[in-house]
C-alpha cells in the first residue's frame, strides 16, 4: 500500500475525528510492539494457519502466541472466540487476521473473474467485490486472496478460470477495480477486507498449462506482460501480495529476492505484506531449491516472504534461524513490522471482534441484481442466425447438462456456495416463458457424462419444441486450481448430442458455461446461434433468461479468444508477426498428393488449423448493430512525451438500444525489438439508442507505448506506428501516426 496520506485521514485528523491512524502513527505503534516482543512471538505472527472450529491445537496455538492469521474460519461465534484468545488470553493481545478465499462472491456468487472481464465494465467489477466484502466480513473475514490477476495465455490451465484473461492492459484494470471494491476508501472499516494481488509473479505461462510447472520468461517478457497488472495493483493500494508456486527460470517465487525485494518493493515502493501461496516456502524442497524446510524457511525470509500459509516454516525452523543470527533480526522485525501494519490497518487493534448483530449479510436482493447485472453483461453472444430473442409464446426444448446445475452453474472457488441458492434456466425459463412452454430433459446429467441413454427423451422433447435451448458446458471441478485439460472441447457425449439435435431440423441456441476457452467450432456449426458464459454464478439462469429473451440485449467481450484448435496453445492476440506471417493458407484436406515441399507456401500457419483463433480477443456480437467511422486524429506525429487525443465516431445502426466496447489498439512498426501486432491501449464502454451516434475518445500518450529493451530500460522508440477503434482485435483499419 502507497504510504499517501488520504485527504480522509487528513480531512479526520484535521477535524480532531476518529480517523484512521496516519502511516506515521501506525508505524510509531507498529515499533513499539516490536520492540516488547520475543522471538518466539515474532515468528508467531508470521505463521498462517488454517483450521476450522475451536480445536485444542488450534486453542493452544493461539494462547502460545504462535498464530498471526487464521484461513478459513467463517463462523462469526468461532472468529468471536478465537479471536477473544488471542487479545485477552495472550501477553501481548495482538489480534488475530482472519482469511479466506473470497474469489468471485462469497454467499452471492458473481461470475468467475474470467467473466467479469468479459463484462468490460469495471463498475460492475468493483461492486461484486464490495458484495463481496460486505458479505464475508460479515462473517469476520477481513482478508481475502483476490484478485488474481496473472495474465493467462494457454486454456489448457484450469485456472485461467480465476484471471481476467489474455491482456495485461485489461488484467491490471479489473484488478484494480476487485482491490478498490475489497478495500474501499478506509480499510480500517469492517466490512472491508485486505485485497491479495496473486500469484506473483508468472503463473500463468506455466510451460503447457500445466499447473504449477516451470515458467520461462524472460525479463522483458516479465516487464511488459506479466508484471504489469501487479504494478497497477500496487499502485492502486493493494494491502497484500501472494507469491506464487511457480519457478520463473529456475527460481521459485517464494525465493526470488529480485522479484520480492527489488521490484515489489525496490522498484514500486510496496510496503504491504507478501504471504506464501499454500505451503510454497515449503514446496521449494521438491523444487529442487532447498535443501530442507530449514534452508527453505531460510530462502523465504531473506527473500521476502513476510508470512508463510501453512506447512511450518516460519514456527521452529525460523526461530531457530534467528537465534543462531543466520536470519539477522533487522529482517525478522521487518517481516514482523508487515503485518502488524496490516492489522493497524485493518483497525484490527481497535475493533478485533466481528459485530454479531449485523453478521451473516448474505443474498440481500440488492447483492442478487448486483449478480444478475454482472452476469448478463459476461455472456458473449459469439452467432446468432436470427433466433434470438426467443419470443414470448416459443415451446422450448430445455437440454444439456448445465441446464439445471445448482452446484456447477457457479464454477470454481466457491469454498461458501449454497448451491440452494443458485437459480437455474430451467428455473428461470419456466418462469419466463412458463412451464407448460419449457420441456425439460436434459439428455446428460452432468457435463462428463459418455454414455447417450437420456439422447432419446432429449430428442423426443426437442421433436415437439419449436426452439432448442442446449446449455452445456464443463461442470465446476473441471476449471481451477489443478484441474488442467488436454482436451479443451465439451466434454464427455455433449457434441454429439448437439448433433444430434441439429439432426431434427429444429433451431438450436446453445449456451455455454464453462471456466475457459474451450474448443467449440463444429458446436458453432451444429447451433443457430451460440452464447459464450464463464461460469455465471447464483443468479445464471435469470441471466440467461434476461438474454435469451432480448429483455437485457448482450454487451459482453471476449477476455481471451477462442481456438481453433488445443493445438494452438498458447493462442494470443499480442503475438509477434515472425519473419514469415501467415498468407496463402491451404489446409490439409486442400493438399493435392504428392504436392511439393514448398506447394503450401512456407508461411506460419497450421496445415489443419490455419493461423488464428476461431473467435477473437474483444469479439463479442449484441442484438443491435454498431458502425464504427475512420478515427480521427489530433496530430499524426508527436515528441516522446506528446500525446494523440483519437475520436471515432460510433453509431448504433440497429433497431433496439445496445452497449458496446470499443477498444483502442496499437503497433509499433519497427522496435529494437520485434513488437505485437496489436495492444490494447484503451476501451469503453458505452450505451446507445437506435441510430445514436457518439464521438468515443482516447488520449493516447507516446508514454503508453513504451517497452522494456534488452537492457532492462523501458523505452520509448521513434519510428511508424499504427492505431485501430475496432470492436475487437482483429478487425478495424489500421491509422498511422509517428513519434519523432
Ligand atoms: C491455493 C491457491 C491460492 C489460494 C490459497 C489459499 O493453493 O494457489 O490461490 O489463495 O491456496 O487457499
Amino acid at each position: 500500500m502507497k504510504r499517501i496520506l488520504s485527504i480522509t485521514m487528513l480531512l479526520g485528523a484535521a477535524l480532531g475525528a476518529q480517523a484512521a491512524m496516519t502511516p506515521e502513527q501506525i508505524d510509531a505503534k507498529v515499533a513499539d510492539l516490536i520492540s516488547k516482543m520475543t522471538v518466539e512471538e515474532k515468528c508467531g505472527q508470521l505463521v498462517q494457519r488454517s483450521g476450522v472450529g475451536l480445536t485444542d491445537y488450534m486453542v493452544n496455538d493461539i494462547k502460545g502466541g504462535a498464530v498471526g492469521s487464521l484461513l478459513n474460519e467463517v463462523d462469526p461465534e468461532t472468529v468471536n472466540a478465537l479471536q477473544k484468545i488471542a487479545v485477552e488470553q495472550t501477553r501481548l493481545g495482538i489480534p488475530i487476521v482472519f482469511a479466506r478465499d473470497v474469489i468471485h462472491g462469497f454467499k452471492t456468487i458473481f461470475p468467475i473473474p474470467l467473466g467479469q472481464a468479459a463484462t468490460w465494465n469495471l463498475d460492475l467489477v468493483e461492486q461484486g467485490a464490495r458484495v463481496a466484502a460486505d458479505e464475508a466480513s460479515s462473517t469476520g473475514v477481513r482478508w481475502t486472496f483476490s484478485p488474481m490477476v496473472d495474465v493467462s495465455r494457454d486454456a489448457r490451465w484450469g485456472r485461467i478460470a480465476e484471471s481476467a484473461g489474455e491482456d495485461p492492459y485489461l488484467s491490471g484494470l479489473m484488478g484494480v477495480a476487485m482491490v478498490k471494491g475489497y478495500q474501499g476508501d478506509d480499510l480500517t472499516k469492517p466490512n472491508t477486507m485486505a485485497a491479495c494481488v496473486k500469484h506473483f509473479v508468472g503463473y500463468g505461462a506455466s510451460e503447457g498449462g500445466l499447473d504449477y510447472n516451470t515458467t520461462w520468461i524472460p525479463e522483458v517478457q516479465l516487464r511488459d506482460v506479466y508484471l504489469p497488472p501487479f504494478k497497477a495493483c500496487s499502485d492502486a493500494g493493494a494491502a497484500t501480495f501472494m507469491c506464487s508456486f511457480n519457478d520463473i527460470c529456475g527460481v521459485p517465487s517464494s525465493g526470488n529476492s529480485w522479484l520480492l525485494r527489488d521490484v515489489l518493493r525496490g522498484e514500486w515502493g510496496f510496503d504491504g505484506l507478501v504471504v506464501s501461496d499454500w505451503g510454497s516456502i515449503q514446496q521449494m524442497i521438491p523444487h529442487g531449491f532447498s535443501q530442507d524446510i530449514t534452508e527453505a524457511a531460510y530462502q523465504g525470509a531473506m527473500a521476502g516472504v513476510d508470512m508463510d500459509m501453512e506447512n511450518g516454516a516460519y514456527n521452529e525452523p525460523l526461530i531457530e534461524l534467528v537465534k543462531a543470527g543466520k536470519v539477522p533480526m533487522a529482517t525478522l522485525d521487518e517481516m514482523v513490522a508487515n503485518v502488524l501494519r496490516l492489522k493497524y490497518r485493518l483497525g484490527l487493534f481497535e475493533n478485533p471482534y466481528v459485530d454479531l448483530k449485523t453478521a451473516n449479510r448474505f443474498y440481500t436482493p440488492e447483492n442478487l441484481q448486483a449478480a444478475r447485472e454482472t452476469a448478463v453483461e459476461s455472456m458473449v453472444l459469439l452467432k446468432n442466425d436470427g433466433v434470438l430473442p426467443l419470443a414470448p409464446g416459443k415451446k422450448i426444448a430445455l437440454i444439456g447438462p448445465m441446464a439445471n446445475a445448482q452446484h456447477d452453474q457457479n464454477g470454481t472457488w466457491c469454498f461458501d456456495l449454497d448451491k440452494t441458492h443458485s437459480v437455474t434456466a430451467l428455473t428461470a425459463l419456466q418462469d419466463r416463458y412458463g412451464k407448460d412452454n419449457v420441456i425439460y430433459a436434459p439428455g446428460l446429467t452432468y457435463s462428463r457424462q459418455r454414455d447417450t441413454k437420456g439422447f432419446d427423451d432429449a430428442l423426443a422433447a426437442a421433436r415437439q419444441a419449436d426452439v432448442i435451448i442446449f446449455v452445456g458446458g464443463e461442470e465446476a471441478v473441471l476449471s481451477g486450481e489443478a484441474h488442467c485439460r488436454t482436451d479443451i472441447s465439451l466434454p464427455g457425449a455433449q457434441s454429439q448430442l448437439l448433433a444430434a439435435l441439429k439432426e431434427t431440423g429444429k433451431p438450436v441456441v446453445t449456451v455455454i458455461m464453462t471456466g475457459r476457452p474451450m474448443t467449440i467450432a463444429q458446436d458453432v456449426d451444429n447451433s443457430n446461434a451460440v452464447v459464450y458464459a464463464f461460469h455465471l454464478g447464483t443468479m445464471a439462469g435469470p441471466a440467461v433468461a434476461d438474454v435469451l429473451s432480448g429483455d437485457k440485449n448482450f454487451s459482453g467481450h471476449l477476455p481471451v479468444c477462442l481456438p481453433k484448435s488445443v493445438g494452438q496453445m498458447p493462442l494470443y492476440y499480442a503475438h509477434k508477426n515472425t519473419g514469415r506471417p501467415a498468407s496463402g493458407i491451404v489446409l490439409i484436406d486442400d493438399i493435392p498428393q504428392e504436392a511439393g515441399q514448398t506447394s503450401t507456401g512456407c508461411t506460419a500457419f497450421y496445415l489443419d488449423a490455419g493461423a488464428g483463433p476461431l473467435y477473437p480477443f474483444g469479439f463479442g456480437l449484441s442484438y443491435t448493430t454498431f458502425d464504427y467511422g475512420t478515427p480521427s486524429l489530433s496530430a499524426t506525429e508527436i515528441g516522446k512525451d506528446g500525446e494523440i487525443e483519437v475520436t471515432c465516431r460510433v453509431t448504433n445502426t440497429g433497431k433496439v438500444a445496445g452497449k458496446e466496447v470499443p477498444q483502442l489498439y496499437v503497433r509499433d512498426l519497427v522496435g529494437s525489438l520485434v513488437r505485437p501486432v496489436r495492444e490494447l491501449k484503451g476501451f469503453e464502454k458505452i450505451e446507445l439508442a437506435p441510430g445514436e451516434s457518439k464521438d468515443v475518445k482516447f488520449t493516447l500518450k507516446a508514454d503508453d507505448l513504451a517497452y522494456h529493451n534488452l537492457k532492462g530500460e523501458r523505452v520509448v522508440e521513434p519510428g511508424d506506428f499504427q492505431l485501430w477503434v475496432s470492436p475487437d482485435a482483429a478487425s478495424g483499419d489500421p491509422v498511422p501516426f509517428t513519434v519523432k
